[in-house]
């Protein structure tokens, strides 16, 4: 079966009860108990445990990643949170990228490391570098590609056969690309995790997370972290997720290529000094983007020129794109990573890992693509 016919029939029936093409929003917490010694007997019994609804969100997801199993949860936060809860303890060693997004970084270095778990960021685009940051004690290497926000993008094989190699879980965050571009299961990754708030939803309407898995033992864990934690998918974002996933090869064909548009015409632009996006030849990774990726995705990067007060001076100028921290949805945004999405990284670790004080970055929309431009040549003009 075909992506396309996958993202709008996979995990969804007409109910069993009405005929209702789309699965109910079933809302109740509480499931009964048929008897006494038959718990679960139709599959749920406490909302904290399981939806169906959310389970629907689940079983599209899982088949549109080439997973066996998946899990859903309240934010793409949770389900990072969910994976490391599952399968680290004290004493445990996890590499992170140095670029990843700044939650999750956030939560690295503050949290695990709080709980006895060793943390160490590398540049995942240097696999001499990945390959020796892993040692005995390593259970994950964590991965993001591309990256939020410089673009950089990981070769998900290589790192994929160091884990293997070394016996080490690969985890990466597809947000970016979906698994409509980009499916790391075929590249050998073992988790793969989403923010579905971002181009799954599609919409700027929930906030939500995923985490898809190969191995059924894992998923239990996972699922038994999940329910412990109670890091949970509401029904009502998973139903709307559901109906935004139905669009999601539509919406990345057209924005991705409204992005391609807008980052020529950046690169041409005298007031930018380089511009990140993986379609770009002159992107480092563009030939790894063009072999593990079957398109390059609709978020864009760039270096206004003036550093803090030409981005000010930009994102204060421009109309039409919204100022915002979400991405990936139909409306367009931009974005200040050094004052927004990634003020928690420190700047001298911001710096070295290339996001930069003028960076500026943009999740493309659906809006006309000459709009797009016209409003960012008028704002560009004021810098
Ligand atoms: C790549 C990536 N992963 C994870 C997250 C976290 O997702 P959420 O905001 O749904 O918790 C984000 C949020 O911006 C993100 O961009």
């Amino acid at each position: 079966m075909g992506f396309k016919t996958k993202q709008v029939h996979a995990g969804v029936v007409p109910d069993p009860v009405t005929g209702a093409i789309l699965t109910p929003i079933h809302q109740a917490t509480t499931f009964v108990q048929e008897s006494v010694d038959q718990y679960m007997s139709r599959g749920y019994s406490y909302a904290r445990g399981g939806n169906p609804t959310v389970r629907a969100l689940e079983e599209k997801l899982t088949a549109l990643e080439g997973g066996v199993d998946s899990t859903a949860y309240g934010s793409g936060m949770a389900a990072t949170v969910a994976v490391f809860l599952a399968t680290l303890r004290a004493g445990d060693h996890v590499v992170v990228g140095d670029v990843v997004y700044g939650g999750t970084y956030r939560f690295a270095d503050q949290f695990l490391t709080k709980f006895g778990v060793e943390v160490d960021f590398v540049d995942a685009t240097n696999m001499e570098e990945v390959e020796s940051a892993v040692g005995p004690k390593t259970r994950i290497v964590f991965t993001e590609s591309p990256a939020n926000p410089t673009l950089k993008v990981t070769d998900l094989a290589a790192v994929s056969e160091i884990c293997q190699k070394t016996g080490v879980l690969h985890v990466t965050d597809n947000t970016f690309l979906t698994p409509y571009y980009q499916r790391p299961f075929e590249l050998g990754a073992d988790v793969v995790i989403h923010s579905t708030t971002k181009f799954l939803d599609g919409h700027n309407a929930t906030l939500g997370g995923a985490v898809v898995v190969q191995d059924p033992e894992l998923q239990e864990q996972i699922a038994f972290a999940r329910i412990s934690a109670g890091l949970v998918m509401s029904p009502m974002v998973a139903w709307l997720t559901l109906q935004g996933v139905k669009t999601l090869s539509e919406r990345m064909d057209a924005q991705s290529a409204s992005a391609m548009e807008i980052a020529r015409f950046l690169q041409d632009h005298d007031k930018v000094e380089y511009v990140n996006y993986p379609g770009l030849e002159s992107h480092p990774q563009h030939d790894i983007s063009k072999r593990q990726a079957s398109g390059f995705g609709a978020m864009v990067g760039f270096e206004v020129n003036g550093g803090v007060e030409g981005g000010t001076k930009l994102m204060d100028a421009i109309e039409l794109w919204t100022l915002a921290e979400n991405l990936g949805a139909v409306e367009s945004l931009i974005t200040h990573p050094v004052t927004m999405t990634h003020a928690a990284v420190p700047r001298e670790e911001r710096v070295a890992a290339g996001i930069t004080d003028g960076l500026v970055r943009l999740s493309v929309g659906l809006e006309d693509t000459e709009d797009l431009i016209a409003a960012l040549r008028v704002a560009l003009e004021r810098v």
